[in-house]
């Protein structure tokens, strides 16, 4: 899809990846509304873009209602949404994760998608087309380290994406599912500088699995996926070899993992 005059909605906008991939799109020539739980870190991911072709606000993009209205007014102030990067994410739980972080990650980091989708697919099917980019994870391919709620709602965030493909492809619908390893944002630098130990071995879990990759490279990729009409964005190539790996020999994948973990536990004093 071209994104010359589209109108694109990008969730968790306020900073990394979100604000990089709203910056990339301004670029391409879209206009975009910026959400985020935080209004004020939204509104200067746009600073000195004409209020005309970029909108920022605040709120929570996992609540059904808050969605319906942020939808409402970027389709009043900018046009039809033909664009929906669904980014905002946590990286919350560590282990097995609590009641509490199983809800968190659970809602933001897939049930907002869906709510997203039941808003705008009607949309989408009755104007012939749209296009939906899930913000995912290699943890999502490969798993994580780490993170129980982080890994499994991840996976459950391809599945949606692979799921809407699948359905509506053939209506027009196009999705793209951004899947990179390590990123230099908030995310990965707010859990390096963390006193929790779990959570900055996790961090350093990711960040020493492979090159970590400024947001504005994962921006650029995604939006030459977006153009070509691509699933799967994989800033990180080496994440194509690893996911080969796994769908050749499951077990043998598994063992490699298991390796790291031990590895990981070592580091942590854990084992
Ligand atoms: N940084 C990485 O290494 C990495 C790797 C793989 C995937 N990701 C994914 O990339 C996406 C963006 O993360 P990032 O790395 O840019 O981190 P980030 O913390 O800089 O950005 C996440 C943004 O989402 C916002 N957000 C969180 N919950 C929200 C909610 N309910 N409603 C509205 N906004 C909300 C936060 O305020 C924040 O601005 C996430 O989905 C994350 O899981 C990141």
């Amino acid at each position: 899809m071209e994104l010359e005059g589209k109108v694109a909605i990008v969730t968790g906008g306020g900073g990394g990846i979100g604000a990089a991939m709203a910056r990339a799109a301004l670029d391409a020539g879209a206009k975009v509304m910026v959400a985020d739980l935080d209004g004020d870190r939204a509104g200067a991911a746009i600073a000195g873009v004409d209020a005309a072709r970029a909108i920022a606000v605040g709120g929570d993009v996992s609540d059904e209602v808050v969605l319906r209205g942020m939808i409402e007014r970027a389709e009043e102030e900018l046009g039809p949404v033909a664009i929906f990067f669904a980014n905002a994410g946590v990286g919350t739980g560590i282990g097995l994760g609590t009641e509490d972080e199983w809800e968190l990650a659970l809602d933001v980091n897939l049930i907002a998608h869906v709510r997203a989708a039941r808003l705008l697919v009607p949309r989408w099917l009755e104007r012939g087309g749209g296009y939906f980019v899930t913000t995912a994870s290699a943890a999502g391919l490969l798993t994580q380290i780490g993170s129980a709620p982080y890994a499994v709602t991840k996976h459950a965030a391809v599945g949606f994406a692979e799921w809407l493909s699948v359905t509506y492809g053939e209506r027009g619908i196009r999705v793209s599912c951004l899947c990179p390893m390590g990123v230099r944002t908030a995310m990965v630098e707010d859990g390096l500088a963390s006193d929790d130990p779990a959570e900055s071995l996790a961090a350093r879990t990711v960040t020493a699995a492979g090159a970590v990759l400024e947001p504005e490279e994962v921006a650029r990729e995604t939006l030459a996926a977006i153009a070509a009409e691509r699933f799967l964005v994989l800033p990180h190539p080496e994440v194509l070899e690893f996911y080969r790996r796994k769908g050749t020999d499951y077990d043998r994948w598994l063992a490699g993992m298991r390796r790291l973990q031990r590895q990981v536990d070592e580091a942590a004093g854990t084992s």
